[in-house]
């Protein structure tokens, strides 16, 4: 008995200590949970409550400025200097294109910079005085790289209309034949009083005159943009492009100046329409 009883005083506590940590531990599976929504809690805390801030530590943000303007660069020309020689002297191309283009070229480049300032700024004086400078400068751009592509050496066979054949349909249609069409654009081309441009240009508004032939001219350098007009050929009459060589006599570089026509960039730009027309300036920015 005396045996028993102390096989029971002993074994009755040691199952009473097993049950109390099977019991502690089923409270600490219960509540497992707890440490970890503590954790959230308090990150939830961290990251909603306002951060005090000071002056020191108040951040101001930075103005949002518009894009860079685009540069743009001057196009190699696609010929030699010397290439439209007897026609256009070496001397013209060179001072031509290294010269005025790049000057154009040059004060685009700065005019569009001073007008992205002008607009972070919000300088509406700015903005409206350098207007000019980009119609001008870009104009100039614009129209002397359509010139260049659409010369080429009178030796090459791009240098007839029958290098654009859907174009010189039109103009048959037009104007009744090459010869007549010429004469209309040569008594353009002399027609304009100081500097400008003489273009042939497709017509393509929505007026219902889309893909009608016709001929315009620009003063100073204006582009032919707008009115939905493609430039299909153009022809500088500034003195700077015929003056070294021929003087006064302008009619007679008009009159050269059918030798060194591009038929073939012409072709492209009356089927292309805009796009193929402004390639070439896209390929300069
Ligand atoms: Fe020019």
């Amino acid at each position: 008995m005396a045996n028993k009883h102390h096989t029971q005083t002993r074994t009755e506590p040691r199952r009473h200590s097993k049950e109390s940590r099977n019991d502690v531990q089923d409270l600490l599976k219960r509540f497992a949970f707890v440490p970890l929504l503590l954790l959230t809690a308090l990150l939830a805390r961290y990251l909603l409550s306002p951060t005090p801030t000071t002056l020191t530590e108040t951040v101001i943000p930075a103005p949002v400025l518009p894009n860079m303007a685009h540069q743009y660069s001057l196009p190699k020309l696609p010929y030699a200097y010397n290439a439209l020689e007897p026609h256009i002297s070496e001397q013209i191309m060179t001072l031509h294109h290294s010269k005025h283009h790049q000057t154009y070229v040059t004060n685009l480049n700065n005019a569009l910079s001073s007008y992205t300032s002008a607009l972070s700024t919000g300088n509406v004086p700015a903005q409206i005085s350098l207007q000019q400078a980009i119609k001008f400068n870009g104009g100039g751009h614009i129209n002397h790289s359509l010139f260049w592509a659409n010369l080429c050496p009178a030796s090459s066979p791009d240098a007839t209309l029958a290098a654009a054949p859907k174009l010189g349909d039109a103009i048959k249609r037009t104007w009744g034949g090459e010869a007549q069409f010429k004469e209309a654009f040569e008594t353009a081309l002399l027609g304009i009083q100081g500097s400008g441009w003489g273009w042939l240009v497709k017509v393509e508004n929505h007026t219902g005159e889309r893909g009608r032939l016709a001929i315009v001219t620009t003063k100073d350098q204006d582009p032919v943009v707008g009115k939905g007009e493609v430039p299909v050929l153009g022809v500088d009459m500034w003195e700077h492009a015929y003056y070294l060589q021929y003087q006064n006599g302008k009619a007679a570089y008009v009159k050269n100046i059918w030798n060194i026509i591009n038929w073939r960039t012409a072709e492209k730009r009356y089927l292309g329409g805009q796009d193929e027309s402004w390639s070439v300036l896209k390929a300069s920015m």
